[in-house]
């Protein structure tokens, strides 16, 4: 993949964005960030925190600032949190900078993984399994609009194997695009010369 571009890590929560992030930062060069965290460290509160003492509201904002500051990164990976890619103005300021990938768990892996974990707000409380579906129903299609590559990982498929699968779709996606544009390569290597001369 071209230098400088990010890859940008989205889907549901549990779906492993932080995990398989960190193997494709270090399989590719890149830094790893993790948006939540980069959140977090800037309000000096937890996620949890912000929902409860600011509000949901609040943390979408802090959410939609980070999305464009992140977008003038360069060369990161950056795992967005699970509601992040759902706004279509985040999608539009990250996608710029790299392209986005979905990490497409099944809904009955998600939910075992996020049993009685305390971290995530939107599931806290009664009717989880309620809090869940319906989330997962009204999201999966916008993940799928958002990026430009899908991973399905099955049940079973360690962290290490999923980042290899990740860098195998990034790498097709990236033939089919130089397939689709045949002028583009001599296009970047002309610039590439004229940048040496210049
Ligand atoms: C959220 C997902 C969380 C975190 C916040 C909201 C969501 O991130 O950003 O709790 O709306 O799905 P993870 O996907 O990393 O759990």
């Amino acid at each position: 993949m071209e230098q400088g571009r990010n890859i940008i890590l989205c889907g549901f929560m549990g779906c492993g964005k932080t995990t398989v992030g960190k193997r494709v930062a270090a399989r590719t060069g890149r830094r790893f960030v993790d948006m939540d965290e980069f959140i977090t460290q800037q309000a000096g509160m937890s996620v949890s925190e912000i929902f409860a003492r600011l509000g949901e509201a609040d943390f979408r904002r802090r959410e939609r600032e980070a999305c464009r500051e992140l977008a003038g990164e360069r060369d990161c990976v950056i795992a967005t949190g699970g509601g992040a890619l759902t706004f279509p103005e985040n999608v539009e300021a990250l996608a710029g900078s790299g392209p986005i990938v979905l990490l497409d768990v099944a809904p009955e892996v998600l939910l075992l993984r996020l049993a009685g974990d305390k971290t995530r707000p939107l599931l806290a409380g009664p009717d989880r399994e309620e809090k869940f579906w319906s989330l997962y129903r009204t999201r999966l299609p916008l993940y799928r609009r958002a990026a430009s590559v899908q991973v399905s990982i099955g049940r079973g498929v360690s962290p290490a194997a999923a980042a290899e699968r990740v860098l195998t779709a990034l790498k097709e996606a990236g033939r089919e695009e130089s397939a689709k544009n045949p002028m583009e390569p001599r296009q970047n290597s002309s610039q590439k010369t004229v940048d040496k001369r210049g």
